[in-house]
């Protein structure tokens, strides 16, 4: 009786050790992957199959704003602090020792991933028409992104990507697995009301737009995952910060609302959530055209978060005081584990609408967990 009892319990403890999957605070609780030969085909990828991660996007992967705003500087929007991108924080792409990133929890299964952007740097703000701002190679590494970017800039962002993949010599750009995050839309949708360039962020033009900078990575990056993930529709945010007036201080300038000329009233915001929709419907187009092209080296992941700013918490943006929609450390550490959560789980089981939560605990992968791309 005794001895059976011990025998159950010992072999649930290895069934729970091995076999089940588990939520973890800390990336570094959870159980490795057995070990196997590397993944041969795109559609059997694993964490650890991961060797090379990269991003494409805005200033929200840049890492802007993260760590805050010097409020107390006597020109404080002008002041260093205010400018300064946290790439290391980024929840996509950043590797700081003990962030919560995408790269650092990859980093957990297959220790030699690379290309995570590291530390802050001053940011080279873009514009739609002149974002030809130089990267800072040793700070960005794979981090592509550039505050200010909008769809149409990606190709741009994407020559940094390439040229830097191809001349790293730790990268062995033929054989080594890579996935690049891509995440853009947010300028697009408050240009919609700048008469300037109104007319290359219509969800047509931003479907194009995506469409030839993930066709051209198929092209060009041998053995590649690239990962989609949905626009954030800022007009919820706006709307939440004007109901918390102390949160916002540029919320009123005339100019535009923080360099976000749809948020100056209810029509702009009317159009910017109709673009949001309209992004995102692209992007799952997107999705599909190469879920119904397999090949071995190739293939689209599509993360539809639907993120319900007007329920979040104001500690999402809590450091963030200077504009309207930049997360804040904690908004990306949870944005890095709500997308991780979701890598694994195919688009059926995908959470239809993503919550804020301070609480939010991260999902260890188990030997039978792949990268979802069904
Ligand atoms: C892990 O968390 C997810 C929700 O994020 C939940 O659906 C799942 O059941 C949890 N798994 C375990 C083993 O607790
Ligand atoms: C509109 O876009 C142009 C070009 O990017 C920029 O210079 C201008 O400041 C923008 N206007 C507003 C109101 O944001
Ligand atoms: C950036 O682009 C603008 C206009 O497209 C051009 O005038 C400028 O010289 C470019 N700067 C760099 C550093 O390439
Ligand atoms: C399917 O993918 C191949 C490359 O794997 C590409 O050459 C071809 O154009 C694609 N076809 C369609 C219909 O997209």
């Amino acid at each position: 009786m005794v001895k059976s009892i011990v025998l159950n319990v010992l072999s649930l403890f290895t069934l729970v050790s091995i076999g089940f999957a588990k939520n973890v605070s800390d990336v570094k609780d959870c159980p490795a992957l057995s070990r196997r030969t590397p993944s041969i085909s795109v559609n059997d990828l694993r964490a650890d199959d991961i060797k090379v991660i990269g991003a494409l996007g805005d200033s929200v992967t840049a890492g802007f704003g993260i760590m805050g705003f010097d409020k107390n500087s006597p020109d404080f929007i002008a002041s260093q602090k205010s400018k300064l991108e946290y790439r290391g924080l980024s929840y996509s792409i950043g590797g700081d020792g003990g962030a919560d990133t995408m790269p650092n929890f990859i980093n957990h299964f297959q220790p030699k991933v690379f290309g995570a952007s590291v530390g802050s740097r001053l940011a080279g703000i873009c514009t739609a028409d002149k974002c030809n701002e130089s990267h800072k190679p040793r700070i960005d590494i794979l981090n592509g992104a550039l505050s200010g970017a909008i769809a149409m800039n990606l190709d741009g962002e994407l020559d940094y990507l390439i040229s830097t993949m191809k001349s790293t010599k730790r990268i062995d750009f033929e054989n080594d697995w890579k996935m690049i995050n891509i995440q853009i839309g947010s300028n697009d949708m408050c240009g919609a009301c700048n008469t300037s360039y109104m007319d290359q962020v219509t969800p047509e033009k931003y479907g194009d737009y995506v469409d030839s900078v993930v066709d051209r990575i198929q092209s060009s990056i041998p053995k590649v995952i690239v990962n989609l993930l949905s626009s954030f529709d800022l007009s919820q945010l706006f709307e939440l910060s004007a109901a918390n007036s102390q949160y916002c201080v540029t919320r009123k300038d005339e100019t535009g609302d923080a360099g976000c000329s749809c948020a100056a009233n209810s029509e702009g915001l009317k159009k910017m959530k109709e673009f949001s929709k309209g992004y995102d419907q692209k992007l799952l187009k997107i999705y599909k055209k190469h879920r119904s092209n397999k090949s071995n080296s190739f293939a689209v992941a599509y993360q539809h978060c639907n993120l319900e700013f007007s329920k979040f918490s104001m500690e999402f943006f809590r450091f963030t005081t200077l504009d309207c929609f930049h997360p804040s450390l904690k908004g990306h550490t949870w944005l890095s584990k709500a997308f991780w959560n979701q890598l694994f789980l195919p688009q059926s089981r995908k959470p239809n609408r993503l919550l804020f939560n301070t609480e939010e605990t991260i999902y260890c992968p188990t030997d039978s967990d792949r990268i979802s791309i069904d």
